[in-house]
C-alpha cells in the first residue's frame, strides 16, 4: 500500500451545535479534548508505523470547531506531524470566530499552520440566528483582521446561501462584506437541509429553487468580477490560492482521515472510523486501532466518484482518468446544447453547463 500525501484530522469538539450541521461533532465534551487528542496522536503514529504517511503535500485540521483545542497542545500536534511535512505543505485549519482570538492566531501561525479557513456563514445578525451560529459578525470582521496580523496569507472564508429570511438584499450585503475583507478564497456553499438536523426537524422548507439559482449566478459574477476563480462548484479563489488538499480531495487522491468520524481512500480501499467518542477514546487508550467500517470500493463506484468529483471542476476531467460515463450518448447531446466540452481526452463544462452542473451528472451516470 502506497502512502499517502494527504491527510485530514478531525477535531469534533463544538460549543453548541448550528441547526443545519450533520458533521460528527461532540457538544459539552470540552473535558476530554486533551485526552482525544493523545489518541489522535496515538492513531497518528499508528499510520506511520503502517507505513501510510508518506510526505505530507497538504495536512487539513478540521472539525467541529478546532479552534477549541487548546492551543498548545495544537502546536504539540504540529510538531509531531512536522517531520513528514513536504516542503511548502499546505496546512489549513478551520477557526470558529467565537473561539479564537489574535495571541492564539499566532501561536498557530509559528506552529506551521499556514492557511486558516473561517466559518463566517453569513454577515447578517438574522440569518445568523437562523442557523444558530454562536458568533458575530462584529467576531467574524475582527477574527479575519487578526489572522491577517498574525501573518496569514492564505486566508479562505466559509458562507452559505438559501438561508431560511435571506433576501437578495441580504445576499448582496454578503457579498459587499466578503469583497471588503478581500480572503484569498472563498467556500460559498448552498444550504443543505440534512436529516437530523434542527433545521431539517423544525420543517424548514428548502430555499425556492429560482432564488436559489439567481443567488448562486449572483455569487459567482460578483466574486468573478472582483478577481476570484471559480474553480470549483462552491468554491473561489484568487490565482494561486486554491485549495490544495480540496483539490486533493476532488481529484480523488488518496488520503488519510484520523479522529472520530473520519475517513480514509488508500489504494482503492475506504474505511471510516467509527463516531462515538467513547470507543474511539477506548481503543486508542488501549493500543488497537479505532473501531471502524470498511466500504469495498468496485471499479464502478470509483468511476462514478470521479465523474461527480471531477466534473465540479473547472478544468473538468480527463477521460483516460475518470473512465467512459454510463451514458456516452448523453455527451453529443450535451455538447450541442452547449453545456459541455468534450474531446476525445477530457470532458469540461460550459460556463451555463456549470450553473446546472447535478442535472448533466445525471445525464450522464446513474447513482443509485
Ligand atoms: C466542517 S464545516 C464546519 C466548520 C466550522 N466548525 C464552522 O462552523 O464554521 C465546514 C463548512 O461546511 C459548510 N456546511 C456545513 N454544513 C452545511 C450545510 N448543511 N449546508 C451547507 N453548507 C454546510 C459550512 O460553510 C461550514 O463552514
Ligand atoms: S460550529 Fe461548525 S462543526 Fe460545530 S456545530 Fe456549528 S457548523 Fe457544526
Amino acid at each position: 500500500m502506497s502512502p499517502v500525501a494527504h491527510l485530514y484530522l478531525h477535531l469534533p469538539f463544538c460549543s453548541s451545535r448550528c441547526g443545519y450541521c450533520a458533521f460528527v461533532v461532540n457538544v459539552g465534551a470540552l473535558g476530554r479534548r486533551d485526552e482525544y487528542l493523545d489518541a489522535l496522536l496515538a492513531e497518528l503514529e499508528g499510520e506511520r508505523a503502517a507505513g501510510r504517511i508518506g510526505e505530507l503535500q497538504t495536512v487539513y485540521l478540521g472539525g467541529g470547531t478546532p479552534t477549541l483545542m487548546r492551543p498548545r497542545r495544537l502546536a504539540a500536534l504540529m510538531e509531531r506531524i512536522r517531520p513528514h511535512l513536504a516542503p511548502g505543505a499546505e496546512v489549513s485549519m478551520e477557526a470558529n470566530p467565537e473561539s479564537v482570538d489574535g495571541p492564539a492566531l499566532a501561536a498557530l501561525r509559528r506552529a506551521g499552520v499556514n492557511r486558516l479557513s473561517l466559518g463566517v456563514q453569513s454577515f447578517q445578525p438574522h440569518l445568523l440566528s437562523a442557523l444558530d451560529r454562536a458568533a458575530t459578525p462584529a467576531q467574524a470582521r475582527q477574527l479575519i483582521a487578526c489572522a491577517r496580523a498574525a501573518g496569514f496569507e492564505d486566508l479562505s472564508i466559509d458562507l452559505i446561501f438559501g438561508i431560511p429570511g435571506q433576501t437578495a438584499d441580504d445576499l448582496e450585503r454578503d457579498l459587499a462584506e466578503v469583497l471588503t475583507a478581500g480572503p484569498d478564497h472563498v467556500s460559498w456553499y448552498e444550504l443543505e437541509l440534512k436529516p437530523g438536523t434542527a433545521l431539517a426537524r423544525a420543517g424548514t422548507p428548502a430555499f425556492d429553487e429560482d432564488e436559489g439559482a439567481d443567488a448562486y449566478r449572483r455569487i459567482v459574477g460578483g466574486l468573478e468580477d472582483a478577481g476570484y476563480g471559480w474553480y470549483e462548484t462552491a468554491n473561489f479563489a484568487r490565482p494561486g490560492h486554491e485549495c490544495r488538499h480540496s483539490l486533493a480531495y476532488w481529484s480523488a487522491a488518496d488520503y488519510l482521515g484520523l479522529g472520530v468520524g473520519a475517513v480514509s481512500t488508500v489504494g482503492g480501499e475506504r474505511w471510516r472510523n467509527a463516531a462515538a467518542l467513547d470507543g474511539y477514546l477506548a481503543a486508542l487508550a488501549a493500543g488497537e486501532a479505532p473501531p471502524r467500517s470498511r466500504e469495498p470500493l468496485d471499479a464502478d463506484d470509483v468511476r462514478r466518484e470521479r465523474w461527480m468529483l471531477g466534473l465540479r471542476l473547472e478544468r473538468g476531467l480527463p477521460l483516460a482518468w475518470a473512465g467512459p460515463p454510463d451514458r456516452p450518448d448523453a455527451l453529443a447531446r450535451l455538447s450541442a446544447a452547449g453545456l459541455l466540452h468534450h474531446d476525445a481526452g477530457a470532458v469540461s463544462l460550459t460556463r451555463e453547463g456549470r450553473f446546472v452542473q447535478n442535472a448533466i451528472l445525471h445525464e450522464l451516470m446513474d447513482y443509485a
